[in-house]
């Protein structure tokens, strides 16, 4: 099969334009992509089809590539994560596929001088709440991967935050399925709104790192369909991505990507989905089982154990053990995406990127998605940011890396930002430990961080301040400049990677010390965060201000210094919950580590992980709810340097909700802020229903409407497979965060069915 296919691979290398030529019916821009495909398919021979089933890895992973290519050609080719060749004679383009979560991935064995620029975490996009901002991201990353050749970007990451410790939470979009779900869906919009096929991913229930590839969870179905696939939906329903990447782990046993009630059952017949599915690098097992369960795409074949739909697809055709039909539509799905995306009349042309307004739509997201979580009066009575820009005073700026560049988080997503150098690698520890004989992963050593340096843009931005530097590494120095400063600012980091959860919550090495010390020394001490999900502040009462600045990408630097200085409001909401210690999780120690918590596996026998979700469909704030836990910051919660009102509650019960209100600034500054209803049903916890960003000069009134999902007052009944709307009486609650109850009222619902 390789050495079949590679005449044609080679044709199409470093071309992912369209061949077209006169008297290609298929060519036809006035037919649907259905019969586009079916055109097209019909003109393929067999082994043409297989070629389009069966995706090489790409060089950002494999440092010889495919050896028969010639070193020549290499820098022809996009440094990409998989790449699937394209057929010349019927002027299929080639896909080129790259990883896209956080801006266009360039990790690997990178070639000097691609970079690229780095959007914030999804996890911060989704903390701004503006759908607006997820989609520009999207549209520029779809910008960039035109512009270096990519049509298929590996982006989409929806998986829910219900394990805070899991070390892709800076990928996703919290834990909240309809946030998820919208912001994921817009972002996906963004990416194909530029001609190229955007995936979802990682499907599903790939919600923590640990044991990933052996895990097999075990939920409630109607548990997950009110929450995981519930995310999963919305997002398919918004975005319409291409693509469907189907996860390492199983599901009650069975691997996702030969899992035929996900791949088709839900996928096909609940939620008539017609793009294709891809399985993740290494996550195929069998042949027979995946291509008949719902498959139709191995990427990568050379990560996993074997080239399952390559010669083993053809035999097993031949062999009559998978209906050539089933080929036929494998490939049709194919086909038919690239056409309805754009990827043969719109083919992709490399070129320069526009960095001046890439990193400015980086930055607004930045501005946007960063979260003032506390704010309490310093020693003179009053808020002690923002901080006083024209002042003469003196500043620490304290912290590891603020003098070079803000922290992002590992693995396949990695993007290597403008600006960057090898200089821009720190290492953080990490490796591995061997306990009784086996080899026990660590988080990795090397993190990337992105320009530019908080400390000179804290600079630019306070001329007369004078600004000193120390290290976290020097707790005595550090408090010693804190005593000679006005105000302290304290950077700290934690640092997340793929493939491994974190330990715990708690920020590694002397950080937490660090911040102590530093607050004992002046009063007028604010911490910065650089984190990949929630962590824990034991120093929080004796700080006065902290700002949650995430991952915040290539103008997170820019954004920071403006959120400290006042020329941005900040107004970010917390897309997951903060809790007060592990031990407030459903899962106070992740499946798979060990009692300690300090050791995590990455590989062992399948039983050993068996991932039970028995809390259910509440994940995040409804555990929360449920439980009556109280954590250290809410779902939803952040502060603004204004204040708002959320006033005349309205609502109207027929069929779902309706919810009508003001919101006022009420303060002296213009700022922006997310009204946010929950609903609390006859049954189970609240839910987020409906969410809305609004922008007000300081006395304004906004007047708002929001609708109600019917699912998301809904119950999913698995036997009949519809949602039931119970009949009863919902209290409402309209606020600024997931426990705030600025304004309660209470609405009938009739009862009612939704079919998915
Ligand atoms: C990740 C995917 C990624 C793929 C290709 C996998 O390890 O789980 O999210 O798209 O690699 O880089």
């Amino acid at each position: 099969m390789r050495g079949r296919s590679f005449g044609v691979v080679l044709f199409c290398l470093g071309a992912t334009a369209a061949f077209a030529q006169p008297g290609q019916p298929w060519m036809n821009t006035a037919l649907s992509p259905d019969s586009r495909a079916d055109i097209l398919r019909q003109q393929m021979t067999r082994d043409e089809e297989l070629i389009l089933v069966d995706g090489f890895l790409g060089v950002a992973y494999q440092p010889g590539f495919h050896e028969p290519i010639p070193a020549w050609m290499k820098p022809l080719l996009p440094v990409s994560a998989g790449y699937v060749p394209g057929i010349a004679r019927l002027g299929i383009p080639a896909l080129t596929e790259s990883d896209a979560s956080l801006g266009v991935a360039n990790g690997g064995n990178m070639r000097p001088g691609d970079t690229a620029v780095a959007l914030p975490s999804s996890l911060l996009t989704t903390a701004t709440f503006s759908p607006t901002l997820a989609f520009e991201g999207g549209a520029m990353v779809g910008r960039e991967a035109r512009a270096k050749g990519f049509n298929v970007m590996l982006a989409g990451g929806v998986n829910l935050a219900r394990e805070p410790r899991g070390g892709r939470t800076f990928e996703y979009a919290g834990e909240d399925a309809w946030l998820a779900g919208v912001m994921v869906g817009e972002s996906i919009k963004g990416i194909q709104s530029q001609g190229i096929i955007s995936t979802a991913k990682h499907f599903a229930l790939n919600d923590q790192e640990t044991a990933r590839t052996v895990m097999s969870v075990t939920i409630d179905e109607a548990e997950a369909r009110e929450s995981d696939y519930l995310a999963f939906e919305l997002a398919l329903e918004r975005g319409d991505p291409g693509a469907i990447m189907c996860s390492y782990n199983r599901i009650k046993n069975v691997y996702a990507c030969e899992n035929p009630n996900l791949l088709t059952d839900m996928l096909r017949s609940d939620w008539g989905y017609k793009g294709f599915v891809l399985s993740d690098w290494g996550a195929v097992h069998s042949t027979v089982a995946a291509a008949t369960a719902g498959l139709d795409q191995e990427s990568a074949n050379g990560s996993d154990r074997s080239d399952f739909f390559g010669n083993a697809l053809r035999d097993a055709i031949v062999a009559g053990q998978v209906p050539e039909s089933r080929l036929h539509v494998m490939v049709h799905r194919i086909l038919r995406t690239m056409f309805a995306k754009g990827l043969f009349d719109r083919p992709v042309v490399k070129g320069p990127i526009d960095v001046y307004g890439d990193l400015a739509v980086a930055q607004r997201d930045a501005e946007e998605g960063i979260v003032l979580l506390k704010n309490a009066p310093a020693k003179n009575g009053s808020a002690l940011l923002p901080l006083n820009a024209t002042k003469r005073q003196k500043i620490a700026v304290i912290g590891s890396f603020a003098d070079k560049g803000v922290l992002s988080g590992g693995g396949s997503s990695q993007v290597h930002g403008i600006g960057h150098t090898e200089s821009m690698v720190v290492s953080l520890g990490g490796g591995t430990k061997v306990i009784d004989g086996r080899r026990w992963q660590l988080p990795q050593d090397k993190a990337v961080l992105h320009a530019t340096a908080p400390l000179a843009e804290i600079r630019k931005l306070a001329p007369k301040a004078k600004v000193t530097f120390v290290s976290s590494s020097a707790i005595a120095a550090a408090v010693a400049e804190a005593k000679k400063s006005d105000v302290a600012i304290v950077f700290a980091w934690q640092y997340m990677h793929e493939g491994v959860d974190v330990i715990d919550l708690a920020l590694p090495g002397n950080q937490n010390e660090l911040i102590a010390a530093v607050a004992a020394a002046n009063p007028n001490t604010i911490v910065i965060l650089e984190t990949g999900g929630p962590v824990t502040m034991p120093w929080l009462d004796r700080v006065s201000g902290v700002v949650e600045a995430w991952y915040p990408g290539n103008g997170g630097a820019a954004a920071i210094a403006r959120i400290l200085f006042g020329e941005v409001n900040p107004s970010g909401k917390l897309p997951v919950t903060f809790p007060m210690a592990e031990s407030q999780l459903p899962h106070p120690i992740i499946t798979g580590q060990r009692p300690d918590g300090r050791i995590i596996p990455t590989s062992g026998s399948p039983t050993a992980y068996d991932v039970i979700y028995q809390e259910g469909a509440r994940a995040g704030y409804r555990w929360f709810d449920d439980q009556k836990l109280t954590p250290l910051f809410p779902f939803g919660y952040g502060l603004s340097y204004t204040t708002f009102s959320y006033e005349n509650l309205k609502l109207l019960g027929a069929s779902t909700i309706k919810a009508e209100f003001d919101v006022k600034n009420t303060g002296t500054v213009a700022g922006k802020t997310v009204a946010q209803v929950y609903v609390k049903p006859p049954f189970g916890p609240s839910r987020l229903i409906g969410f809305q960003k609004v922008d007000l000069a300081p006395g304004e009134t906004r007047h708002v409407t929001l609708y109600a999902d019917q699912r998301l007052i809904a119950m999913f009944d698995a036997d009949a497979n519809l949602w039931r709307v119970a009949d009863g009486d919902y209290v409402v609650r309209l606020g600024s965060s997931a426990t705030d109850k600025a304004a309660v009222a209470t609405v009938h619902v009739n009862a009612g069915t939704v079919k998915p």
